[in-house]
């Protein structure tokens, strides 16, 4: 008996050996070129390719794989560098991609590998991370596939698809930061595309069930997803398993994802639109041109009709989406203790002295150091716990190891934003007004800040959801919680690219003495500093003598002169105004501290 017993472990510890095993190395190269691609049909254009190819791969591995990417910057003219979105990149800070966070940009003609594993599971992109880069095609899914989880053997088959916003023009080429669009009205996209295609077919079998898994991999534009007759069961969210609920709509912001289980009816007679709708309250201005909505199929029969969608609303903000804060996450994770440090933003969208408009976290517009602030970390002994070090621009704030750290937002601008940090997913404790019918009541008037009278700890939910991107509503607040359990430095920004690029992000340093002890610069990462003529250590400001000095490092500008507030500048001057925006004209008020063109006399720009 006893050596069968001893047998029986053996064997079961080699089982568990084997399986442990299955852990598998991806390796992949990527070679980044231009490419040209057409995807809506209407422009054809230069896109970022790999391996000559657009679309990009989609990238899959198993839970606990190893993933390793080496990519060559072939694009002659512009940096690069990946962001693998949702990674917790626990261990591996260095492998998170944002340029002048974590690491140099990488020039054309050199190269950079990231390698790291991915105890994760679940639905996730990767993008690039350098400056305005990811929407010229330079990003895609990437899928985590888990066998353990609860609900594989609840389907029969799996699908990806993303969705985007797509622009014509290069996003270098879109003017935006400019005295002749004071008010920050984004350029708007010239169509949307559906899996990197327009009326496309998703061919099914009557009866089935399928895991869709549905990413927004666009710049700026949240898209609502329905199914025309159909029902389907939301199982997770940005990599987080929830418990299935029933949902006929979604709301995905750029950079969200969902996976849902569809079954399909068992009639073969007819096909299904897909329909995608673009969140028309983002935008400034609608040309007629724009398709708002998409309609894909679910072909049941290839020989039947494709109907187009019927459109049931007469405004995109009449659907009505999940709420995602009514999800509870599979693994009940409990509403994290009060927390050790609360961080308290107001988001506002205003003018610098240049007269452009910028987007601001209390009042500071994130401005890329001269030194990426991990290195900064790496090179800056005990001074790394000392905030000041990092500039007053990159927004830093030290998170301390383990502490609970609650972030309660108040959105001051008229418009929604998805909010997304790196390193963790956050529960979501609190948002005001939630998704529906109220969702835009704060757009206009006064905002509405968080009340924490009104709206006390004790009714947060016990079993928060969590995910890495979340919308704060117009006007609206929201509040999130997470533990500082992964050293790094992490950035909390808008995923809408373009007030990325207006400054709205901020710097979590997470356990810096932690950080030092996981980590240290390599000769790869000071060779690609190198290669980009960048500094690899010392401050902000690159001063490595006087850590505290940070005389020389990059600013935000400054203040229009006091008597300008932002209403006021929207009233200011301009002269032409870009017929690619089609933006109203704009009244004149006055001037003073600014250069402007020409004047012109129009009438005032509702900015709501
Ligand atoms: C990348 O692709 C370009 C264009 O095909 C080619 O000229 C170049 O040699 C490739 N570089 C590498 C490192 O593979
Ligand atoms: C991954 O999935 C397992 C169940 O298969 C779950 O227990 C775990 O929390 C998940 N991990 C992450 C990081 O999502
Ligand atoms: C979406 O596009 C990707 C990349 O081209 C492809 O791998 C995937 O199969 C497509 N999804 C569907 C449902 O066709
Ligand atoms: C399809 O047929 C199966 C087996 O007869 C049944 O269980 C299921 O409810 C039907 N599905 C629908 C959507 O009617
Ligand atoms: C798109 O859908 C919205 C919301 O249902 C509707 O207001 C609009 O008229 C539709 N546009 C077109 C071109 O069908
Ligand atoms: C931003 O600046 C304004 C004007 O100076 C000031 O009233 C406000 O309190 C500042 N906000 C924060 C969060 O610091
Ligand atoms: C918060 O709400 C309470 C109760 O409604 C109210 O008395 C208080 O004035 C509010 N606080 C602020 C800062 O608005
Ligand atoms: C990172 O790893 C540490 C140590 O294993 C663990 O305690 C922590 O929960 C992890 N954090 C995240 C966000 O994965
Ligand atoms: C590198 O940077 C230094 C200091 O900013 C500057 O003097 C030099 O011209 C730069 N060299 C190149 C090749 O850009």
């Amino acid at each position: 008996m006893a050596i069968y017993h001893s047998m029986l472990f053996r064997l079961t510890a080699v089982l568990l050996f084997v399986q442990y095993c299955q852990a598998k190395t991806v390796h992949l190269d990527f070679n980044v070129t231009w490419v040209n691609a057409n995807p809506d049909g209407l422009h054809e254009r230069k896109v970022v390719g790999i391996n000559g190819q657009w679309p990009l791969p989609v990238i899959e591995v198993d839970k606990g794989d190893r993933l390793i990417v080496n990519m060559y910057n072939g694009l002659e003219d512009k940096e690069t560098s990946i962001h693998w979105h949702g990674m917790f990149q626990n261990g591996t800070n260095n492998m998170d991609g944002p340029s002048m966070v974590t690491q140099c940009p990488v020039p054309p003609g050199a190269s950079i590998t990231y390698d790291f594993t991915i105890p994760q599971n679940g639905t996730y992109w990767y993008h690039c991370h350098t400056d305005s880069c990811y929407p010229d095609g330079y990003r895609q899914a990437l899928i985590v596939h888990d066998d353990q989880s609860y609900f594989n053997d609840m389907y029969d088959h799996e699908l990806t698809v993303t969705m985007s916003d797509w622009y014509h023009e290069l996003i270098e080429d879109i003017p935006f930061i400019r005295v002749e669009n004071p008010t920050g009205a984004e350029p708007v996209p010239d169509s949307f595309l559906f899996n990197d295609t327009l009326n496309t077919n998703i061919p099914v079998e009557a009866g089935k069930t399928y895991l869709m898994r549905l990413i927004n991999i666009g710049a700026f534009v949240a898209q609502y997803f329905y199914i025309e007759d159909h029902t389907f069961r939301i199982v997770e969210i940005d990599g987080v398993y929830v418990d299935e609920q029933e949902a006929d709509t979604l709301y995905i912001a750029v950079a969200q994802r969902y996976s849902i289980l569809v079954t399909m009816k068992n009639s073969t007679d007819k096909n299904y639109p897909i329909v995608t709708v673009a969140d028309s309250n983002l935008l400034d201005v609608i040309l007629p041109s724009l398709q708002l909505n998409q309609t894909n199929w679910l072909e049941y029969n290839s020989n039947a009709a494709h109907p187009q969608a019927v459109m049931k609303v007469d405004a995109s903000s009449d659907l009505v989406p999940y709420d995602d804060m009514k999800l509870v996450p599979h693994d009940r994770m409990p509403l994290l203790p009060d927390p050790d440090m609360t961080i308290e933003i107001d988001v506002i969208m205003d003018n610098l002295n240049d007269g452009a408009g910028y987007a601001f976290f209390n009042n500071i517009s994130y401005t890329r150091p001269k030194v990426p602030t991990l290195y900064s970390v790496l090179t800056s002994g005990n001074y790394a716990t000392n905030a000041a070090i990092y500039g007053e621009f990159t927004h830093p704030y030290i998170l301390e190891h383990n502490a609970v750290i609650e972030v309660v937002l108040n959105n001051l601008d008229g418009g929604s934003h998805p909010f997304h940090l790196h390193g963790h997913n956050f529960q979501l404790v609190s948002r005001t007004p939630s998704y529906g019918p109220s969702f835009n009541d704060y757009a206009d008037g006064d905002p509405l800040p968080f009340n924490a009278t009104e709206t006390p700890s004790s009714s947060f939910p016990k079993y928060p959801a969590r995910r890495d991107t979340f919308v704060a509503p117009p006007q609206g607040n929201f509040v999130i919680r997470f533990v500082a359990d992964n050293p790094g430095v992490w950035l909390f920004h808008c995923h809408i690219d373009w007030h990325m690029s207006q400054g709205l992000a901020m710097s979590f340093i997470e356990a810096p003495k932690q950080l030092q002890e996981q980590m240290s610069l390599t000769e790869s990462d000071i060779n690609i500093c190198k290669a980009g003529n960048l500094s690899y250590k010392g401050n902000a400001a690159a001063n490595t003598e006087n850590l505290l000095d940070l005389t020389g490092q990059n600013k935000q500008l400054p203040w229009l002169p006091s008597g300008f507030t932002a209403r006021g500048i929207v009233a200011m001057v301009f002269s032409c105004v870009s017929a690619f925006l089609g933006m109203a004209f704009i009244t004149v008020y006055g001037i003073s501290g600014i250069q402007p063109k020409e004047t012109a006399v129009v009438t005032e720009r509702d900015d709501s």
